[in-house]
């Protein structure tokens, strides 16, 4: 049915999609990218802390990096969503997974998974990674402690990136954590109407059938994620919303279309 629509694919819409392209985050990229590379060259790591409200590309800008240094270099990578992992025991664990070691079913005292960590980075090297939610996970401060103390055992092999929707989400960690972590601070700002419209247009081509959705109507979209504060989130929902409003009534992507999700749906009021 969808291949008859307007929407040739919800996929480049979805959040799983991880888009090759990030419009408008360059200079972020680039400074993120100058901040790790001495880590990466082996010399000594710096950690940074990412913050910024929702939306504006944070997690979509370091896992881009992340694939990056995983396939270009020889440093191992870890991305970490705290919220699925808010533990101490369960984030070393996940550590591990991601580089393809079994975890037994049963789970293991906190103390092993760290002494398989300790084993890991002797045996296989640096590695980088990124704690996503960071405001979720529990303990942060042993956390941050334990885990930027592997330097301590072996010199800069270790290196972390914090996202955390709030500046101060690093604030409240202890001292010691503080003084070990000693981050470099990067805050991604909201999006401006321009930009927004500029990602739009990205996921338009990648998504819908060409002449199939109007300017004005990514106008509309824009203004609506313009109210919340620039999220380039919520900007796609309402894009995928409206491409299926527009195939079940069986027309192009019009202004009225998206005008007419907000009659309709609480979760974009028209106000
Ligand atoms: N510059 C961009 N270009 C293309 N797509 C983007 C860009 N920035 C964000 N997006 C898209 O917007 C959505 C939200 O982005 P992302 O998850 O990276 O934001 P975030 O800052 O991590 O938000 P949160 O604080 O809520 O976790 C994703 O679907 C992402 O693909
Ligand atoms: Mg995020």
């Amino acid at each position: 049915m969808l291949e008859e629509g307007i929407l040739r694919s919800e996929y480049y819409l979805s959040e799983s999609y991880l888009p090759e392209r990030l419009p408008h985050r360059e200079k972020e990229i680039e400074e993120i990218v100058l901040i790790i590379k001495p880590f990466i060259y082996g010399r000594s790591a710096n950690n940074l802390v990412i913050s910024g409200p929702p939306g504006t590309g944070k997690t979509s800008c370091v896992r881009h990096i992340l694939n990056q240094v995983s396939e270009n270099t020889d440093v191992n990578t870890a991305y970490i969503n705290c919220w699925n992992y808010n533990t101490r025991a369960s984030l070393y664990a996940k550590i591990l997974q991601e580089q393809g070691i079994a975890i037994p079913r049963q789970g293991r005292p906190l103390d092993a998974y760290y002494e398989m960590l300790l084993e890991f980075i002797k045996k296989q090297g640096r590695l980088l990674i990124a704690l996503d939610e960071f405001d979720q996970l529990h303990e942060k401060s042993q956390a941050i402690y334990d885990l930027v103390g592997i330097n301590q055992f072996y010199e800069n092999s270790l290196a972390l990136i914090i996202i955390s929707y709030k500046r101060e989400g690093v604030k409240d960690l202890s001292h010691r954590a503080i003084s070990r972590l000693n981050p470099k601070l990067l805050e991604f700002k909201p999006y401006s109407k321009v930009e927004i419209l500029d990602i739009l247009r990205e996921r338009v081509e990648l998504a819908f059938r060409p002449n199939s959705v109007q300017e004005e109507a990514l106008e509309v979209i824009a203004e609506k994620a313009m109210e919340h504060n620039g999220d380039a989130r919520i900007a796609i929902e309402l894009l995928l919303e409206a491409g299926r409003q527009a195939d079940l009534k069986g027309c192009n992507l019009t202004p009225e279309v998206v005008k007419s999700l907000f009659m309709r749906n609480s979760q974009f009021p028209l106000d």
